[in-house]
């Protein structure tokens, strides 16, 4: 059985005091019990965040990391540092950091074999744009994009992987892919996996949903056979509304 993964992304919200605030209030909410809860606040309140939720179920991510394992990268934060404090998943590949930092495929290749070398999990983040989705081209565009990044990488580096579809024109939009949508280019994903793999490998790599889940819509989204969870922005920011979607299962 996949397993099911509610992740929230906090990006560029919450200073240490309110962080603190936020995941204390996640403590006290309940959550569905086999869902895997994962929240990734910025750099500087992981340490806090891991020490408050120690002995819960809830896990710690990073939201990015560099590839070089030290040195001169002003700003940068290492594969190293981050299991130092016991975080042992990092997001990599979000279309932010990839539209705003210049983040390329064969840069995020490089990112995710340090990661790996590390035992690092990753949610891998992809999708296409809005002028891709006009012209057909989702399929090609996140094919491609999952291809150039991880399919140098062994069936045994394949644990460590989720992978996360979020098409770029549903994030932080309000606009949803449909169920429907989702659900295709999640089956989709799994095909593309299969056929370069095996099928019980591309059956056992769990797929999130995201862009724009609310706890209006996570249920119908999660509904669907290949969506196995989502990786939720803005919504990830309210304890309750968070809780909500991971109960959505
Ligand atoms: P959103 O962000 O839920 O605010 O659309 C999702 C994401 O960027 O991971």
């Amino acid at each position: 059985m996949r397993k099911q993964i509610v992740a929230g992304n906090w990006k560029m919200n919450k200073d240490y005091v309110d962080s603190e605030i936020l995941v204390s209030k996640l403590l006290e909410q309940h959550h569905h019990s086999t869902t895997d809860v994962i929240i990734a606040p910025p750099f500087t309140n992981l340490l806090a965040a891991k020490n408050t939720l120690k002995g819960s179920p809830i896990s710690v991510a990073a939201q990015n990391m560099h590839f070089a394992e030290n040195g001169a990268y002003t700003g940068e934060v290492s594969a190293s540092m981050l299991t130092s404090i016991g975080v042992k998943t990092v997001i990599l590949g979000h279309s932010e950091r990839r539209a705003y930092f210049n983040e390329t495929d064969e840069m995020l290749a490089k990112k995710v074999d340090t990661a790996l070398a590390h035992g690092i999990r990753i949610i891998f983040c992809f999708g296409e744009e809005l002028a891709d989705r006009k012209a057909k081209k989702e399929n090609e565009v996140v094919a491609s994009q999952i291809k150039n990044a991880l399919f140098h990488l062994s069936a045994s580096a394949w644990d460590h992987i989720v992978l996360a579809y979020e098409p770029v024109w549903a994030i932080g939009t309000g606009e949803t892919a449909s169920p429907e949508q989702a659900q295709d280019m999640h089956a989709f994903i799994r095909k593309t996996l299969a056929d370069q793999y095996t099928p019980a490998l591309a059956d056992a790599v769990s797929i999130l949903y995201g862009g724009s889940v609310k706890s209006a819509n996570a249920k119908e989204i999660f509904s669907k056979p290949d969506v196995d969870g989502g990786l939720i922005g803005g919504a990830a920011l309210d304890a309750e509304h968070f809780s909500a979607i991971v109960n959505s299962f």
